[in-house]
């Protein structure tokens, strides 16, 4: 578990969390540390199962090698579960949500995961690689999106007074959540593995339906900028700047990185 979490990465969701955070400073940081920690946990052991020889059978993750491949299939099975469930206890322990919020929390959390959000997206991932029909920008949605819809309204769980608020980083995070999908199936066509910390040949050899498999390198990257901008403009419409900074920051950064 310790190997696959605290392994480098970019901590996005983290990022998006504290970012969101500040937009209208609803938790302290306590609160907010324990959502972003449970977040990456639940990142972490979908990534690990992402790997497992039945799903991508990719060997390399985070700039090492997987967890499957480093300790044996059963343990990276098992490390993930275990991540998952650590994922809802970091909430359930929390001492900076209130015990009304928490229920709400891990609500979300599962519903984002689970058989209608991330499960659900990396179900069709799998069927589309046999299955032309299915749509690339609904699996995209659940698999990724879900997730980094939840980091950004997570914040502002439970309290009337933010519903508007969650309502739209709802909506923003599905569109920069698909757009940061889309850049990484770009990226895995036009980088290499030692710059992507994980292969940069798993679509291909497993004939998966990306969004470049689909559109072409152009027109994704156009979408993923489209996308992003839209996300920018609608924070700094509806958000002080000074309070929305870190969040434009990381919505830019989102499309815009190299891994
Ligand atoms: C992974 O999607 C999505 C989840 C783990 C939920 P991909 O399979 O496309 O991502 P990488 O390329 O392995 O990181
Ligand atoms: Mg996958
Ligand atoms: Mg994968």
């Amino acid at each position: 578990m310790r190997y696959s979490a605290l392994a480098d990465s970019k901590c996005i969701r983290a990022g998006l969390v504290f970012a969101s955070g500040k937009l209208e400073g609803h938790l302290d940081e306590v609160g907010l540390t324990d959502i972003a920690t449970s977040i990456e946990l639940m990142h972490t052991y979908s990534l690990i199962h992402d790997d497992l020889p039945a799903m991508d059978d990719d060997g390399m993750r985070r700039g090492q090698p997987s967890n499957h491949v480093k300790f044996n299939e059963a343990t990276a099975i098992l490390a993930g579960d275990a991540l998952q469930a650590l994922a809802f206890e970091t909430i359930a322990s929390s001492k900076g949500i209130i015990d009304a919020h928490k229920v709400e929390a891990v609500r979300m959390l599962a519903v984002a995961c689970g058989h209608q959000g991330m499960v659900l997206g990396q179900q069709y991932d799998l069927d589309a690689e046999k299955n032309e029909l299915l749509d690339i920008e609904l699996i995209h949605s659940l698999k990724t999106a879900k997730l980094i819809q939840v980091a950004l309204t997570m914040p502002y769980l439970g309290n009337e007074m933010y519903k508007k608020t969650q309502v739209l980083l709802n909506d923003l995070g599905g569109k920069i959540g698909l757009a940061f999908q889309i850049m990484d199936d770009v990226l895995e066509v036009s980088s290499d593995s030692v710059t992507l910390g994980k292969s940069n040949l798993s679509d291909i050899t497993n004939k998966k339906m990306t969004y470049v498999s689909v559109y072409g390198v152009e027109e994704s990257i156009q979408k993923a900028e489209t996308l992003s901008n839209f996300c920018i403009e609608q924070i700094q419409e509806n958000f002080e700047i000074d309070k929305a900074r870190e969040l434009i920051e990381l919505m830019h950064l989102m499309v815009s990185r190299s891994n």
